[in-house]
């Protein structure tokens, strides 16, 4: 006994700390660094993994009972997990920007001092991984050594984040030839805080209470403790494609955005590439896998949630897809409305927080019209539909599915080109049930960073909070911007300008979800929405020359298509209500205007002139209206 109190106290003097951690990753020795963080959280075993462990963690966490195998013949080479149900969604409240300077953070983001910070996640990181394996991911944001992409290397106690790191990035003997030899990364330490100790009986879902999800945007670094779900645990995506890569972009002329990534071709053959923003489960997954109604028009799919943007030599702005996976919301994905989401779940999918049939199959709210007669619910308890209707959802409304992108039939060929698509035009939208129209277009580029930075959305289940609460999402990305949120509308201005004009994308907003006065949705949504894009193609082909017919007329929110511009025939849409998707109220605009302001003046002096600019514009436009 003694020893052991000896050896555990000679152990804690020579226990790195954070501190020492950080200062190991600067030194860029990969190695020096994983010696650090075992050191710190004290794991059994450290396993560095290339995409081959894969099938033998997959075993391990069956026999464990973290993973349940789906039935192979209805599901193939897929798994259902089942969280702990108090970690099911991204905890905005425990998610830290700890950079040197307060004000860099801004005042959206949950600032901490940087060493203050690193004192209050030694505390919860030592010994974090006794009893525990610890994985090395190398992995590469984008493709392996592209000139937009960029690598990382992950720590985790988690095999389910392993796993799932291999479907939403590259994980590969590449990438972590790269990183022995001393190629940059991003250092992320993840730990799901449950130490085994004292022979302790493991849990399906390990996590803890207390959570962290550490931001340090100067040295790069991701410290993330206490969850295993998504965007809190698969660092790759919000934390190093969003919150890290937005500060890499500020400083080096390029953009990491909360964005989907298509490409339109016309009936003509011609292409389109359009990148798009909408707050969390708005529909980027349904818009990036669009079948059009329109004969002739066909979407394919680039990306259906991150996208970083960089001027190409040409001074047009390139974009790429730096996932290799969908971590998609199940719930109201069906085959009536995203048909090539159903075909890419068809196999090799782990699930999360989906209901189980009894068939050993997946279903969720909205698979299908009609719930099955019993289900497994995701908390892993008997449910029939007399629960659905007492309230009781089968699925989680944040349930997930994690899927290779490769898997879905409109990926685009060459989707992982390293060089990315040149981008023709910039959306922004947000779930608006009054006020916003269905499409409006910028009249420039800085009123299209003024529609980026106004859009305000009602809250969905994919973080904490009260669902259906508008809240402000500029450029959708407040949760996820890692720097002061005005300072990123100014460097979307200096990367607007420093592009070809003739080149540059044209910007529109969007909003899909304006309701009538009985409460049912104006505009039927889903395939329906290739209207709008065609409308935006045929706006960036006058843009061009290509056409010179008159596409679009002024109004007080930017360019509204002209009367018979957007192709309505065949949709059972009224001419009343055709207006009223496009109606805009002065009264209730100047409204928006005074919220606007009220926002903007959150950022104080950082808010760039042009976009004062646009506010004012916008008030002498509606006092005239
Ligand atoms: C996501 C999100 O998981 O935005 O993509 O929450
Ligand atoms: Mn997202």
């Amino acid at each position: 006994m003694t020893i052991l109190a000896e050896r555990t106290e000679s152990a804690e003097r020579t226990r790195p700390t954070v501190a020492d951690v950080t200062e190991r990753a600067a030194v860029g020795d990969v190695h020096a660094w994983v010696a650090a963080v075992a050191g710190l959280t004290q794991p059994d075993e450290v396993v560095w993994c290339d995409g081959s462990e894969r099938d033998g963690l997959v075993a391990g966490m069956v026999a464990t009972g973290t993973l349940l195998p789906l039935d192979p013949d209805l599901r193939p080479g897929s798994y259902l997990a089942r969280s702990d149900p108090a970690d099911v969604a991204r905890v905005e409240s425990r998610t830290f920007i700890c950079s040197c300077d307060r004000a860099d953070a801004g005042p959206t983001n949950n600032w901490r001092e940087p060493a203050a910070m690193r004192t209050e996640l030694d505390g919860v990181f030592a010994g974090s991984m006794r009893g525990r394996t610890m994985y090395v991911v190398p992995f590469s944001m984008g493709p392996v050594g592209g000139p937009i992409s960029q690598l990382g290397v992950q720590v985790t106690d988690s095999p389910y984040v392993v796993v799932s790191m291999g479907v939403m990035t590259r994980v590969s003997a590449a990438v972590r030839d790269l990183v022995e030899a001393g190629a940059a990364f991003v250092p992320a330490v993840h730990s799901v805080g449950a130490p085994l100790v004292g022979g302790a009986d493991d849990v399906a879902w390990p996590c803890n209470d207390t959570k962290y999800i550490a931001h340090f945007p100067e040295t790069r670094e991701i410290w993330s403790f206490g969850s295993g779900y998504g965007g809190n645990a698969l660092l790759g995506k919000k934390c190093f494609a969003l919150r890290i890569a937005s500060v890499m972009g500020r400083d080096e002329g390029w953009l990491a955005e909360h964005m989907l990534l298509i490409r339109l071709t016309s009936p003509q053959g011609r292409r389109y590439h359009v990148a798009a923003a909408f707050p969390s489960a708005c529909g980027k997954t349904n818009l990036a896998m669009l079948r059009p109604t329109l004969p002739g028009w066909s979407v394919e799919t680039i990306g259906d949630d991150i996208a970083w943007l960089r001027p190409g030599p040409d001074g047009s702005l390139r974009a790429i897809n730096p996932e290799a996976g969908f971590f998609g919301v199940a719930p109201g994905t069906g085959e009536s409305t995203n048909p090539a989401a159903i075909e890419t779940l068809a196999r090799d999918t782990i699930f999360t927080n989906v209901a189980l049939t009894p068939e050993g199959d997946v279903w969720w709210e909205g698979l299908t019209d009609e719930a099955p007669a019993h289900l497994t619910d995701w908390t892993g308890a008997p449910w029939t539909p007399a629960d659905g209707a007492a309230g009781r959802p089968a699925a989680h409304p944040n349930s997930r599915f994690t899927v290779a992108a490769a898997q879905c039939p409109t990926i685009t060929d060459g989707w992982d080109d390293p060089e990315g698509v040149p981008l023709d035009a910039i959306v922004f939208g947000g779930r608006r049930a009054t006020n916003v129209p269905l499409v409006a277009q910028a009249e420039s580029w800085e009123h299209g960073v003024f529609l980026g930075a106004t859009i305000s959305s009602e809250r969905t289940a994919a973080a904490e909070g009260v669902v259906g609460e508008l809240r402000r999402d500029p450029f959708a990305m407040m949760p996820f911007c890692g720097y002061d949120m005005a300072d990123h509308w100014a460097h979307w201005l200096r990367v607007g300008a420093a592009l070809d004009p003739a080149r540059r994308p044209l910007v529109f907003g969007v909003n899909w979800f304006r309701k009538d006065d009985d409460g049912r949705f104006m505009w039927p949504g889903f395939g329906e929405n290739a209207r709008v894009l065609a409308w935006m193609v045929a706006q960036i082909d006058r843009a061009r020359g290509v056409r010179t017919d008159v596409g679009a007329v002024p109004s007080p929110v930017g360019l509204l298509p002209s009367p018979g511009a957007l192709d309505v025939d065949g949709l059972d849409l009224d001419p009343a209500t055709l207006a009223a998707l496009f109606e805009v109220d002065p009264d209730s605009w100047l409204l928006e205007a005074d919220l606007t302001a009220e926002f903007f003046a959150t950022f104080g002096d950082r808010v760039p002139p042009a976009l004062r600019t646009r506010l004012a514009h916008l008030r002498e436009a509606l006092e005239e209206a």
